[in-house]
């Protein structure tokens, strides 16, 4: 699997954009979206997460944080953008997407290409952005796929969660989306469970859409993941030992191979 990356993301000049998605909701994508950005941050990567599940926002809770002011106020004309960037946990940079908020779930497109120049305009001072993406294969998914560097596909053995990782894949890649997608393969028993779904999903892109899956990795089915939640934080920080955290550094020791930047960057964010 060859390694794509843009050469401006080499010089240093912006930060790669990761889209976390799915296409089913449940599959474990917050989850993963704010333990990798803990991950990148504790590597020393100037980490931003984006809770794009607009309306619905929970990546917050996960991270252990109550936001004061979210991307709905920046929309309503109510905060500056640096002004709804907080502080969240392992020093990664947090922007909520609102939560209970009915306006933000039927953001229309203006709203989004609004978010989408914010996030554009956050690229210079940061190494990575995180968007956490909400279910579905709508545009208030896809206009943030589309905005992304890289995909990050998450799925789990279960048809209906392979089938919606196919689907959401189908419509992106219909719409000319022609950059890396790796696949995480969520809540699995064995390291062959997550093979089999990954070739599974692999085969029909290939043969269906033309499109080169990249394999990224997988995570176990791990009770710290839900302990952590119970205990307000990201499970990587709440239980560093897990296994799931230890598939967790795996991953970013992927992403960052895909990437192109193993060494962190030489200014770390200063909080
Ligand atoms: N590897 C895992 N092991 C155990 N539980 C998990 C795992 N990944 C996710 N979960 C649980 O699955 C539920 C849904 O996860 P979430 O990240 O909210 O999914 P999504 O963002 O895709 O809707 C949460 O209760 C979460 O704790
Ligand atoms: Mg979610």
């Amino acid at each position: 699997m060859a390694e794509q990356t843009n050469p401006a993301e080499k010089a240093g000049k912006r930060a790669t954009i990761l889209a976390v998605t799915s296409g089913k909701g449940g599959v474990g994508k917050t989850s993963l979206s704010v333990n990798l950005a803990c991950e990148f941050s504790r590597r020393g990567h100037r980490t931003v997460i984006v809770d794009t599940d607009l309306g619905l926002a929970n990546a917050h809770i996960i991270a252990g944080m109550k936001p004061k002011q979210t991307l709905s106020d920046y929309i309503d004309g109510k905060a500056e953008l640096t002004e709804i960037i907080e502080d969240g946990p392992c020093k990664v940079k947090f922007i909520s997407g609102g939560s209970g908020v009915k306006e933000m779930a039927n953001l229309d497109d203006n709203g989004r290409a609004r978010i989408c120049v914010a996030i554009e305009e956050l690229t210079p001072f940061c190494d990575i952005i995180l968007l956490d993406t909400g279910a579905g294969v709508s545009r208030g998914v896809t206009d943030f796929v589309t905005l992304a560097d890289h995909t990050i596909l998450v799925t789990t053995s279960n048809f209906a969660s392979i089938a919606d990782a196919y689907g959401i894949v189908k419509v992106i890649v219909q719409d000319g989306y022609d950059k890396p997608i790796h696949c995480v393969v969520n809540r699995v028993r064995s390291p062959e469970e997550a093979e089999q779904v990954f070739l599974k999903l692999k085969s029909c892109t290939e043969r269906f859409l033309g499109f080169d899956l990249n394999w990224l990795g997988l995570l176990p089915e791990d009770s710290s993941v839900e302990g952590a939640v119970l205990k307000r934080a990201p499970f990587s920080e709440a239980f560093p030992g897990s296994v799931a955290a230890r598939y967790l550094a795996k991953l970013v020791s992927g992403l960052e191979r895909y990437i192109g930047t193993a060494k962190p960057a030489s200014q770390v964010v200063k909080n």
